[in-house]
């Protein structure tokens, strides 16, 4: 018994799926081909002016007789429905208002997820500033000069055209080592780390325990437990984590050009003392080079993976420098790793759109990229100096730090302020985390040097929010008292 029916594009321009599962209840097949037609231009799959299928091609796709169309139709008609006109056919009339007022099922509108009033949540670059134009251009020529085999399976490694402009790139930006055959595309950071550990193709590239950072992205830590994988959190001192307290672990995980969260670079020492480590020990660096194009004042910091191109995994994305809903990141690989993080990948590409691939490309090579990471290096830097200003003017009692570099700063506050500040920026609307959300739960004092803070994003705000966001700041910031200690 005919149950449904597709219809082709050329009879009624739209394709259209007809239920007749009650074609046995009451009325046979006419009461049901009436009850799915009506139901259609009801509910508005079936839009006013629509031409419906002549009665003999409807009645053959249906396998029914060319009758039980035509009496359905009619039915349709005499409702209004439908209208039928000599030489334009049956139409679903102009006036048959999907879902009548009356009919209408009343619902609750839903929710309107209501964001912050001020956003000073790491995490995001200014998303306002997204270079829209330029991104439009490179994706227009990527698809204008791209070869037919672009629209067919991806290579997992990723496009050689992002890869080559990627390898010099990074040689030129981040002093990294690199050939387009050591570099595999990804989805992101998080993307990175869930090829590198993940089980699930036999056996993972790395295994742990790996070394953290003592303070990190909670977020990395729970996929890697998911993951199977075991933490071990590293002490951070000025100078960054304390690499002399490596030991049998397997690898380790560090942001060495801008500790996350608390802000320093690793110290020169000890970025050769981690690879003295890895080399004597067999082991491996995982470089989170997630802000490395954000620096202000100090020297420029290179990947410590320029340092051993063997020993160190280089990861970073377009997460901060372009947005995070891209979903492009990159790894730049030892040698010995390339096959099993490909082999992690899958046989095709099925995480990084190939066309989002070669728009990036373009965007490196025709020199846009780099125009827009210069035009957010002075927008953020401006920012940071503005929030060094406020808080020296309004709350000179709270040290800033860790603002050399990056999209974000740490507010160092009074010993146990730091949940009740926190709570108070949430009831004026303002949304920021405090330091204590990035601690290790592992991490201890007194090896894990704990003090209150916050960690505010600078560069989430668009520009015409951020000097609110930041009056807003200084207004629940603990009241005055004597400088805690210098700025840095
Ligand atoms: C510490 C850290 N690493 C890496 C990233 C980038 O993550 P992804 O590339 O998965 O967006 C972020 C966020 O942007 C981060 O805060």
């Amino acid at each position: 018994m005919a149950k449904s029916w597709v219809n082709s594009a050329e009879r009624i321009g739209a394709d259209l799926h007809l239920d007749l599962t009650e074609s046995a209840g009451p009325g046979g097949r006419r009461a049901a081909l009436t009850r799915a037609l009506r139901e259609a231009v009801r509910s508005g799959r079936l839009a006013p002016g629509t031409r419906l299928p002549p009665y003999r091609s409807l009645a053959a796709d249906l396998g029914v007789a060319r009758n039980t169309v035509a009496d359905a139709y009619a039915e349709l008609v005499a409702e209004g429905w439908l209208t039928a006109r000599q030489g334009s056919g049956t139409r679903v009339a102009e006036r048959a208002e999907p879902l009548r007022r009356a009919e209408r099922v009343p619902r609750k509108a839903p929710p309107r997820a209501r964001g912050p009033h001020h956003d000073l949540r790491q995490g995001t670059p200014d998303a306002s500033a997204f270079p829209r134009a330029a991104w439009l251009a490179s994706y227009r020529r990527a698809l204008q000069q791209a070869p037919s085999e672009v629209f067919g399976p991806g290579d997992p490694a990723g496009r050689v055209e992002l890869r080559e402009a990627l390898s010099e790139y990074l040689a030129r930006a981040r002093g990294v080592r690199t050939e387009p055959g050591r570099i595999v595309i990804c989805s992101g950071f998080a993307h990175a780390l869930r090829l590198l550990f993940s089980q699930e193709k036999g056996g993972s590239v790395l295994r742990g325990p790996l070394a953290v950072e003592a303070y990190g992205l909670g977020f990395h830590r729970e996929l890697l437990a998911a993951a199977g994988v075991r933490t071990v959190p590293l002490p951070l001192d000025e100078d960054g984590a304390r690499v002399d307290r490596l030991a049998r672990e397997r690898a380790v995980l560090l942001t060495p050009a801008h500790q996350f969260p608390t802000g320093g670079p690793l110290h020169p020492e000890r970025r050769a003392a981690v690879i003295d480590w890895a080399r004597a020990r067999g082991s491996v660096v995982l470089e989170d080079d997630y802000d490395g194009e954000f620096r202000y004042d100090r020297k420029p910091v290179g990947a410590v993976q320029g340092l051993d191109p063997e020993r160190v995994i280089f990861i970073g994305s377009v997460s901060k420098s372009l947005s995070p809903a891209v979903r492009l990141g990159w790894m730049v690989l030892p040698e010995r790793y390339v096959d099993g993080v490909l082999a992690a990948k899958g046989e095709r590409e099925a995480w990084a759109s190939v066309l989002d691939q070669l728009s990036l490309a373009d965007l490196i090579v025709s020199g846009a990229y780099d125009r827009h990471v210069r035009r957010m290096r002075q927008r953020y830097r401006s920012r940071r100096d503005r929030l060094v200003t406020a808080l020296a003017a309004h709350a000179p009692q709270v040290e800033v730090t860790g603002v050399a570099a990056g999209l974000h700063a740490v507010l160092r506050l009074p010993p146990g302020t730091e949940r009740s500040v926190v709570k108070a920026a949430g009831w004026q609307g303002i949304a920021l985390d405090g330091l204590a959300e990035f601690r290790h739960p592992e991490a201890a004092e007194p090896e894990i040097p704990v003090h209150d803070g916050l960690v505010v994003g600078f560069a989430t705000p668009s520009e015409h929010a951020y000097t609110a966001a930041l009056e807003a700041l200084c207004g629940v910031l603990p009241p005055g008292g004597e400088p805690e200690g210098a700025r840095r």
